[in-house]
């Protein structure tokens, strides 16, 4: 397993955001993790990343344990998150925000990654000397996903790429985060379009309240009476 996390529980002051969460995700897989406002999702990617501190449990990373490593130990290992609400640097050219996600790489290996995140995101390219702020929705999430692959991560962490998108956009979205899947980028996608989400995952999990409740296919938890119920509208 590429990350195998054990056991982990998560606080903010007394509030517990996880409780005894437990999962793993594969070398190469697209992992969906869905639930309701306030489960928790947001919290366990920042878990990951380490940004939050687990108060119990334990996060594995290829074998190694990086339960309290600091965060940037932890982007210089290949874990890179893509935040809720796209947080370019609206000022700042795209070029420039995508060379801020090379950061821990050399400069010949940028240029090699600036090419590489042009051909993906073509628009990008059209855009590049552009500020950021000047950019549609749509693809301000591009070029914060695009940024992100700068690092050229081994675990990809989506917080809600789809949110507050118009629905040809977040077609869009998921092409790409279907397309990175099928370039060999192991994703770990966090949802509240469920459908979607669940559609292009190999695995995914439900939370509800701190807990996973759910762990399947990405096929079967589609046809799942208590997702449908609860998350699909059906
Ligand atoms: N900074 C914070 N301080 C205090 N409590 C917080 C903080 N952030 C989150 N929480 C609480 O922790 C729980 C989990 O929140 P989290 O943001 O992880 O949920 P989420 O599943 O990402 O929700 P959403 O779908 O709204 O993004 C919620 O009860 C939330 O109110
Ligand atoms: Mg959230």
């Amino acid at each position: 397993m590429l990350l195998e996390i054990t056991g982990l529980s998560a606080h903010y002051g007394r509030i517990r955001a996880l409780d005894n969460v437990s999962i793993e995700i594969g070398e190469g897989e697209l992992v969906a993790l869905v639930g309701a406002n306030g489960a928790g999702k947001t919290t366990l990617l920042r878990v990951i990343s380490g940004i939050r501190p687990a108060s119990a449990g334990r996060v594995l990373f290829d074998g190694k344990d990086i339960t309290r490593m600091p965060p940037d130990r932890r982007v210089r290992r290949g874990i890179v998150q893509v935040p809720e609400g796209r947080q370019v640097f609206a000022p700042m050219r795209v070029e420039e925000n995508l060379l801020m996600g090379g950061y821990t790489r050399g400069a010949a290996e940028r240029r090699e990654a600036l090419a590489l995140q042009y051909e993906r995101f073509p628009a990008l390219a059209a855009s590049r000397n552009k500020p950021a702020g000047m950019l549609s929705g749509g693809q301000q999430q591009m070029l914060a996903v695009a940024r992100a692959l700068m690092g050229k991560p081994r675990l990809l962490l989506l917080d809600e790429p789809s949110l507050g998108l118009a629905p040809r956009l977040v077609d869009e979205v998921f092409d790409t985060v279907t397309a990175l899947r099928d370039a060999g980028v192991t994703v770990f996608i966090v949802e509240q379009n469920a459908f979607q989400a669940l559609s292009i995952a190999d695995r995914g999990y439900v939370m509800e309240t701190g807990q996973v409740v759910l762990a399947d296919t990405g096929k079967a938890l589609l046809t799942n009476e208590r997702v449908k119920a609860a998350y699909l509208g059906l």
